[in-house]
């Protein structure tokens, strides 16, 4: 069992293999961190020094002893309006009008298996060896119970954490903030590593010292968005790819969050991960509960490639809905970038059946099949199929498409409405929005009230009624806006601030059904591209469209950044068109597949224009995928290069499990004359295993591609790829 409680000394000590979390009920019943990083066998007791610094604020019962402040003592889960003045984990307003929480140990519980949270994603217990412990804390004046929950997976060096608040007083009281989880880390030198982006440019790796003050990374759109992602890792200023102490957090949710550093001149670091408190107002009401989202967190103190496969690990065989653990997507085609919005069945049925000739295993449909949809203006909120784009509807088109021997897959948005469309004349009420405001627009569409179960029914039904008969392997799910005017008219003034986290609870919910009533269909998450990847995602939809922008170039930064935390499996990506809609830019298509195989695997475009030469090249990728994807995608994942400084080139690679395989992309981005040659060092393999790379007609140990590496051509273009797949000989 990964978790031990020392009565004595009243210290819990988690234990994962590599790692160790410890924390103890302190003087007054203060739940005090006292140590996370690498394993150690002591109890860190040892490490709080109690100290009189100046200026301190001492709790009451302390007494005459100034050594005991919460300027200093570092807790679990800070409250608010007491004397700790750093960000608190949770704060709310009492019934009596104050805002004072006083957190102190009450209990705690300790099993095997992993808890449960209904109404949200988190980590799926399966196979792995979890235990819980659950740790009871009270404000003796209001009532307020907070019990911290925590989840320890010693097999993967995961320990997951959540806290769930009850109020067992006699007033009413509003929670303001409730995070996930609160780390305290006695240092001021760490980096800090997040992911900003904006549409078509998301998760760029940032890495920048922590400074004195705070530093906050999140969202208020009612998405996680493309802007920020709801993960971030701290680590030593030394951390590189393989050595380094580093400690990640990823959040369990998809909507509006806040991931916040503070330094103190007491060389402290907090970190903070939850719902964003800006925009959380929750009315609990005497034996009401909130439950906040889970928080991920792991530790490597062998740098930032252990880190993310951590991650990689417990996404693949711990998140995703368990029928597609370690099954590749179909290699798909997808339409959009080949007709937009405007085209009809016989139009598709050309691309499926061209698309088929040249290999690819699914077609999907994506936006413009259903209602009023002949613009972007229009449709949304009326998920019937339009006949006289599609004339056999969904039933008939999916069964041709099976009959061209190929899966099919359809797109929806179900989240949005139009001011054009049935569902909107009908029932103008259902969307967010204030009444007597005018609505903000994006794409000319307004968020549906998903906090109304009425209107999840309602989408329900429609999609249920549209695919019941019909052959779907796959959906789409698309959400193209950031929440605006965040109202309710279903919900009294108080509980307004309620609106942004119960309408994700509500996404939750109708994708929960969706995947209950037609368990067979493997959902991509979408949203204007890459803007709600995150874990709360990945629970549902085993993928992610990970970028509107295509541009092998530029997805080499997007998937660099996303490979943090999130693995390639996850990573939609396809070979798109040239050039390139979103940046113009023409690469070849080799190069742009040398991308693409490092995620889902696809295309979007329209095959019959492709010249003969592209085809070919289609055939062969298609094969190649079918061969290797499953080391691409969902081997180990190494990022050779860093693109963010390395201008001159890129590279990156998978290793199988057993690695016996793998598969390696060398982009070279600026071709120059009379250049030196780069040789690579390779990742992941092993030592005395001798890898034949089949591009090259060599074979090598793995000790020496990685330890003397591996020539790279000499390439007489800016942008060129190329791929090596190594594999492992029989002696
Ligand atoms: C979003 C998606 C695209 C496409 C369009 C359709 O932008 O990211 O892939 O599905 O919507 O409207």
């Amino acid at each position: 069992m990964g978790i031990q409680y020392l009565p004595e000394k009243k210290v819990f000590l988690l234990h994962t293999k590599n790692t160790s979390y410890q924390f103890r009920a302190a003087e007054f019943g203060f739940l005090e961190h006292l140590y996370y990083g690498r394993r150690i066998q002591d109890c860190a007791d040892y490490l709080p020094v109690r100290l009189r610094h100046g200026y301190e604020a001492n709790p009451y019962e302390a007494e005459k002893d100034r050594t005991i402040s919460l300027d200093v003592l570092e807790q679990e889960y800070p409250g608010f309006g007491v004397s700790d003045f750093k960000t608190p984990a949770v704060a709310v307003k009492n019934g009596d009008g104050s805002d004072c929480i006083d957190l102190r140990y009450v209990s705690h519980k300790i099993y095997e298996g992993k808890y449960t949270i209904t109404d949200m994603p988190s980590l799926r217990e399966n196979e792995g060896g979890w235990s819980t412990l659950e740790v009871l804390l009270r404000d003796f004046s209001s009532g307020i119970e907070v019990t911290l929950v925590y989840g320890v997976m010693e097999e993967y060096d995961i320990i997951t954490r959540c806290a769930r608040l009850c109020n067992t007083g006699e007033q009413e009281v509003f929670v303001h903030r409730a995070h996930s989880a609160c780390v305290a880390f006695p240092t001021d030198k760490m980096d800090m590593i997040s992911f900003y982006g904006s549409w078509g440019h998301e998760r760029n790796m940032e890495r920048m010292p922590v400074r004195h003050g705070k530093y906050t990374v999140d969202s208020t759109r009612g998405i996680s968005s493309h802007y920020y992602n709801p993960s971030a890792v701290l680590c030593s200023h030394d951390a590189t790819e393989h050595s380094g102490e580093c400690y990640g957090i990823a959040l369990v949710y998809s909507g509006n969050f806040a991931i916040t550093a503070e330094v103190n001149d007491f060389k402290q670091t907090r970190i903070v991960a939850g719902i964003n408190p800006d925009t959380l107002c929750w009315k609990l009401n005497p034996g009401e509960s909130f439950q906040t989202p889970e928080a991920v967190m792991t530790y490597s103190s062998r740098g930032l490639t252990a880190l993310s496969h951590n991650f990689h690990r417990i996404i693949k065989y711990h998140l995703i809905p368990k029928q597609f653990i370690n099954r590749r997507c179909p290699v798909l085609i997808n339409n959009w970038e080949a007709t937009m919005i405007d085209f009809n069945e016989e139009q598709l049925i050309a691309i499926a059946e061209k698309a088929k000739a040249l290999g690819v295993e699914m077609f999907v449909m994506d936006d413009g099949w259903f209602g009023r949809r002949t613009d972007e203006y229009r449709g949304l909120g009326d998920w019937q199929c339009n006949l006289m784009k599609i004339p056999s509807g969904i039933a008939g088109l999916s069964k041709r498409t099976h009959k061209l021997g190929m899966k099919f897959g359809i797109w929806i948005e179900p989240e949005m409405v139009n001011e054009d469309s049935r569902l909107y004349e009908e029932h103008p009420d259902w969307c967010i929005c204030i009444p007597g405001r005018k609505p903000t627009r994006q794409r000319y569409q307004l968020v549906l009230d998903f906090t109304r179960d009425e209107v999840i029914d309602e989408i329900f039904n429609q999609l249920y009624a549209e695919f019941k008969d019909a052959e779907i392997d796959y959906v789409k799910w698309d959400m193209n806006r950031s929440m605006t005017e965040r109202f309710s008219q279903q919900l009294p003034a108080e509980r307004q601030g309620e609106v942004c986290h119960r309408y994700v609870l509500g996404v939750y919910k109708l994708m929960q059904r969706l995947t209950d009533a037609f368990p067979q269909i493997r959902l991509e998450g979408c949203c204007g591209g890459g803007g709600r990847f995150d874990m709360g995602m990945l629970y549902y939809a085993p993928q992610i469209w990970c970028s509107d922008d295509t541009d092998a170039i530029e997805r080499i930064h997007i998937q660099y950044g996303t490979s943090f935390i999130y693995p390639p499996f996850t990573m939609g990506s396809h070979v798109s068109e040239c050039p390139n809609q979103q940046t113009g830019r023409t690469v070849s298509i080799d190069t742009r597949a040398a991308l693409a195989y490092f995620g889902t695997f696809g295309y979007e475009l329209d095959p019959n224009e492709l010249t003969d030469e592209e085809q070919e090249a289609v055939r062969k990728q298609i094969a190649y995928y079918c061969r290797h994807g499953m080391v691409s995608a969902f081997g180990d994942f190494y990022r050779l290069t860093n693109p963010e400084e390395e201008k001159e080139y890129a590279a990156f690679m998978s290793v199988a499990e057993d690695q016996k395989e793998a598969v390696l992309s060398y982009i070279q981005l600026v071709s120059g004359a009379n250049k030196g040659i780069i040789y690579l060092k390779l990742e992941g393999l092993l030592d005395e295993a001798m890898y034949e790379i089949q591009e090259l007609g060599i074979t090598c140990s793995g000790a020496a591609l990685m330890y003397a590496g591996l020539p790279m051509p000499v390439i007489k273009a800016d942008n060129e790829a190329r791929i090596y797949t190594l594999c492992a000989v029989q002696e």
